[in-house]
């Protein structure tokens, strides 16, 4: 193609944006028809069939969940190889690494298949999405809305799950107006195929996180196993062999320009896009500085540590990366709220729906004329206590063995349940929960303390304890709590110490030592496992009835507010909240403007890393042989003619955490990108989304490719994909 045609396909598509509504909308793939004609205009040459469709395959048949959700991957060759990010993989490569084959630090990519390595988790493909809100609010009143929805939404699962092949997910869509069944199938084993080191993978750091310009090469490869029949296991097993998917997609490495169309797939986790305004104060005055104070400390603490040893480092590497993630994105979500004035903004719209109630007809009155009293009446308590709730979740359970203790408070009740047994089969069937209980946490013993360094998680609860005692007030803390703290006449450090010091939770050896030879008595004593007992009991009981009323309040709110919207409306096309379903969202490449006077271009280049490159910094150093490389600057089939490198480019889709690893699409179905992040000016943006600013930055399929076939000398693996040149 040459230059001039380009130049007029960009202009063209760029004005086409002004009149269609792309960028916002993370879209229901079974509904897709409805956002196809516009997909067209903006530059897609598939059918609606090619991209979903339940009887053929399609292009959803290639997109991938991680685990139960936590991120996105897309199959790329015709033997299950999978692509997704870095940070996605992160967990699975520190787990794979010790201080002497340390994977994370200088990467990895298998000589052979052979040599793939079990990664832990999962993957789903999607096989079919159907419309059952019908089927779920059968019979509902307002009376019986919770059970008669948890009734019908069981029998919808049994229905269609196929005889337990399948997974059932029934997604609640527009807060209880409209409900879907996701069916997926599981694959158990997944195999780790590559990885770049994590100076070229986290290249920034936590500095460059959630920013633009961005130079990270965000990408890791894993592989999907099968039986011999291609069929999905559960598990690893040394005889499943590559599972041949029914598409993989086609990698483009023809290049990305402005005004290209960009379409990405994937697993959005959430979003609040219809939050009231009385939850954006809550979110900006209470919430979030208290989540960011609390994940503050405790990175200081990790790094302390960090810094002192590398084995520690290795340990807590990718536990510092996620509560930095959102250490940073509530910072920064706090700051966008308020520049954008989005409190501001949600109080028009609730006067402008107000209005509407008001000069309605009696119907309509006496369907919505109690919203915002309802709101009003929510959040009173949410302003009083929710950081009790916000507490528990970042400090309370911040503290590692707690939520490791959980099994063994599990444990400690069926104890208790096994002296008040009467008969012999109610004994036998609670000693056969004890044993499968003991199983259970000797297996995963191993594990935990793989990455638990006592002196850490010390601190951190002494820490921890103390925003507690101090933040939360005493009748909002659990009242066995706050008389175990009194025996040691509130002092938390003495309290800390001595629970430290005694307790199996903190100590493998302790830990393997009971589970071995597991007796009531010892649990009974254990001031750790009390601690557990405790917290966890207070989450499931005292917090739920905190919140009890509270919630359905606004749940009702939420329900009749976004009906009202429907009907205000009609001709709007609204997308549902993100909650962790496979969706779409399609647009273009783009540039923006993040303040006066400022353009950002829409891509970035082999410039900016080595700009950035700071030898011996901990977040912009690269290794001695990407410098040798790089220098030399054979970017072969990666690279146009004469041009620098690509490396991460900007389009307007609309992702959230959950998309991470989701395939940048092109009109013809390649893939052109990996999406792995958003820009700082629009962090507001899980909350309200902003055309203007809002973006998502994908690592750049050449410089993936470059990575691994000039970079890590992978070139077998490049060979296995379908390229377009
Ligand atoms: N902000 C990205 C996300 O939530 C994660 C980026 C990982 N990189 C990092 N430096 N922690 O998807």
């Amino acid at each position: 193609m040459n230059r001039i045609y380009t130049l007029i396909l960009g202009f063209a598509a760029l004005i086409s944006s002004q009149f269609a509504k792309a960028d916002e909308g993370m879209w229901i793939p079974a509904l897709l028809t409805d956002n196809h004609a516009e997909m067209q205009r903006l530059g897609l040459t598939l059918s609606a069939d090619q991209l979903y469709s339940v009887n053929n395959s399609s292009m959803k048949d290639a997109i991938v969940r991680l685990g139960r959700g936590f991120c996105t991957g897309e199959i790329i060759s015709d033997q299950g190889l999978i692509l997704t990010n870095h940070h996605c993989g992160y967990s699975a490569i520190q787990k794979l690494s010790t201080p002497t084959a340390n994977l994370l630090k200088n990467g990895f990519w298998a000589k052979t298949k052979a040599d793939e390595k079990s990664a832990g988790f999962s993957v789903s493909f999607l096989v079919k999405i159907v419309d059952i809100t019908d089927e779920v609010l059968a019979g509902v009143t307002d009376a019986n809305r919770a059970q008669t929805v948890a009734k019908n939404s069981s029998d919808i699962r049994t229905e269609y799950s196929n005889d337990g092949a399948y997974v059932v997910d029934i997604k609640e869509m527009f807060s209880g107006n409209k409900y879907f069944a996701y069916v997926y199938e599981t694959f158990g084993d997944v195999r780790l195929v590559g990885t770049p080191p994590e100076s070229v993978g986290k290249y920034g750091g936590d500095t460059d996180n959630w920013m633009w310009p961005r130079h990270t090469g965000d990408f890791s490869m894993f592989r999907v196993y099968a039986d011999k029949d291609n069929k999905a296991t559960k598990d690893y097993s040394e005889d499943n062999i590559p599972y041949t998917p029914k598409h993989h997609l086609p990698v483009s490495i023809k290049g990305v320009e402005q005004g290209d169309f960009a379409m990405i797939w994937g697993f959005p986790g959430s979003t609040d896009r219809y939050l009231s305004s009385y939850g954006v104060k809550l979110a900006t005055d209470k919430d979030q500085p208290a989540r960011v104070k609390i994940r503050r400390a405790k990175l200081d603490i990790y790094e302390k540590y960090q810094e002192q040893d590398e084995a520690v480092d290795l340990m807590y590497a990718a536990k510092h990366a996620q509560v930095a993630n959102y250490w940073k994105y509530f910072i920064g979500q706090t700051k966008g709220l308020k520049r954008l004035k989005i409190y501001e903004k949600k109080q028009s719209e609730e006067k402008a729906f107000q209005d509407w109630v008001d000069a309605g007809d009696a119907n309509r009155k006496e369907k919505f004329g109690s919203v915002i009293g309802l709101y009003q009446d929510a959040y009173k308590t949410y302003d009083e206590k929710t950081l009790a709730q916000t507490y528990w979740m970042e400090a309370i359970y911040g503290i590692e063995f707690t939520g490791y203790g959980f099994g063994f408070a599990g444990l400690k009740g069926l104890y208790q349940a096994l002296g008040n047994a009467k008969d012999d089969s109610s004994k036998a069937m609670i000693q056969g929960q004890i044993n499968q209980t003991v199983d259970g946490l000797l297996g995963s013993t191993d594990g935990h303390f793989k990455d638990y360094y006592k002196p850490i998680d010390k601190d951190v609860a002494k820490q921890m304890l103390n925003f507690y005692v101090n933040d939360i007030p005493e009748d909002q803390r659990p009242r066995e709590f706050n008389s175990l703290l009194s025996k040691y006449k509130g002092n938390i450090d003495k309290f800390v110490e001595k629970l430290f010091t005694t307790s199996i939770l903190v100590d493998k050896d302790k830990a393997t030592a009971f589970l071995n030879n597991p007796s009531s008595k010892k649990l009974k004593k254990d001031l750790g496992v009390r601690f557990s007992e405790i917290m966890l009991s207070f989450y499931r009981k005292d917090l739920q009835a905190m919140f009890g009323e509270a919630g359905q309040k606004r749940a009702t709110a939420d329900r009749l507010y976004k009906a009202a919207l429907f009907e205000m409306h009609p001709d709007k096309a609204f997308a549902p909240n993100a909650n962790s379903s496979m969706r779409f969202t399609y647009g273009q490449v783009l540039n923006y403007s993040p303040g006066d006077a400022m353009l950002y271009k829409h891509f970035t280049t082999m410039r900016g890393v080595m700009e950035k490159y700071q030898p011996g910094d901990h977040e912009f150093d690269l290794p001695e042989e990407y410098l040798k490389v790089a220098k030399e600057k054979d970017y072969g089939q990666y690279a146009k003619e004469g041009e620098d490198l690509r490396v991460c480019f900007l389009s307007n889709n609309d992702i959230t955490g959950g998309n991470s690893g989701s395939p940048v699409i092109n009109g013809n179905g390649e893939l052109i990108g990996l999406a792995f992040d958003g820009n700082w000016e629009a962090m507001s943006g899980d909350i309200a989304f902003e055309d203007e600013l809002q973006r998502t930055i994908s690592v750049d399929i050449r410089y993936v490719l470059w990575c691994i076939d000039k970079l890590a000398g992978a070139g077998h693996i490049v060979e296995e994909m379908t390229l377009v040149r």
